[in-house]
């Protein structure tokens, strides 16, 4: 079920012949939408990194389909002959599919293989982190991505258990670290998996290449809508929105003047799901839609 399905359609404002991408197919919901607003001559450039989202990629002559990482956007559109799009939307985050699907690692509810690799292809796994960071990076993953409370004693517990016990399957984690756990046991795990995840699909950074690359990719007045379901991904969002860099930091021209970001907001707020929406699905729940519009020349 696609998140916030309306308020992106209504926030792209597809123009029929235009070209879209979808950097984040998935299931395809949103891209189902985004083509019944797409006339003959429109297009559909459908990026995901997962091969497994080839399966729902329609037979429809309007749509490309791009199995790569979304950091990558620049380079594949140039490949496919297009310089410039209409509107991009990145829906972030795992789908369904791999959350349910137990042997991808995803999910604390199953016991499988620690993989969490969106990408089948990349080498490095969540087990294959386990084993091989130090107790500094681990801990700092674990601060900065989950927001751990204890971070620091659970990347030590974690250097001193895989001295003599295996951690490469989700059980086998789970158990070594429960004297640990801190609150609720669930709410722990979903933020250890969550700093596992970020850290095995470099997240941030290809969100953050994404953006970069985002507004020279937008015609003008093009849009550009985000979804995000974390609080880092969402700073970096808004920063970038506003202040055209991810710190957040205003910048001056060559001649001392506050510099135009190239990409207008037009949210000035994020917009959330409504209770309703969270009721029926309640994988909407932390999500946060923000829309942003490349500026014409001339403004
Ligand atoms: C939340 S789901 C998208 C669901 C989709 N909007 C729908 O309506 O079905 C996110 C999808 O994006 C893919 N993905 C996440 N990060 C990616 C990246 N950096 N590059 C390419 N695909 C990515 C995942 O593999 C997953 O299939």
């Amino acid at each position: 079920m696609p998140v916030l399905l309306h308020e992106v359609i209504d926030g792209l404002q597809i123009i029929p012949s235009g070209i879209y991408v979808d950097c984040t197919f998935g299931g395809g919901g949103h891209s189902k939408k985004i083509l019944e607003k797409l006339s003959s001559e429109g297009k559909l450039v459908a990026f995901d990194q997962d091969e497994d989202a080839r399966k729902n990629i329609p037979q429809d002559e309007r749509v490309i389909f791009v199995p790569h990482n979304f950091r990558h956007l620049q380079r594949f559109l140039r490949f496919h002959k297009i310089s410039k799009v209409n509107g991009i939307l990145a829906d972030l985050g795992v789908s369904s599919h791999q959350i349910n699907e137990a042997e991808r690692g995803f999910s604390t509810r199953f016991n499988a293989a620690l993989d969490m690799r969106m990408n089948q292809n990349e080498k490095t796994s969540a087990a294959d982190i386990l084993k091989s960071y130090s107790e500094e990076k681990l801990h700092k993953i674990f601060e900065q991505y989950g927001e751990v409370t204890n971070s620091k004693t659970l990347a030590k517990t974690i250097v001193e258990i895989r001295k003599s016990q295996a951690l490469d399957t989700i059980n086998e984690f789970k158990n070594a670290i429960y004297a640990v756990v801190k609150g609720n046991p669930e709410k722990y795990f979903a933020q250890v998996f969550q700093a596992l995840r970020i850290e095995v699909n470099d997240e941030l950074n290809a969100l953050k290449e994404l953006l970069q690359q985002s507004s020279d990719v937008l015609e003008d007045e093009g849009r550009l809508a985000i979804i995000t379901f974390h609080s880092l991904e969402d700073r970096i969002v808004k920063n970038f929105f506003r202040y055209g860099n991810m710190e957040g930091e205003q910048a001056n021209d060559l001649y001392g003047k506050l510099r135009t970001n190239e990409l207008k907001v037009i949210t000035k707020k994020p917009i959330i799901p409504s209770a309703e929406e969270i009721k029926m699905n309640p994988r909407a729940r932390s999500s946060k839609l923000r829309i942003a519009e490349k500026r014409k020349v001339s403004e």
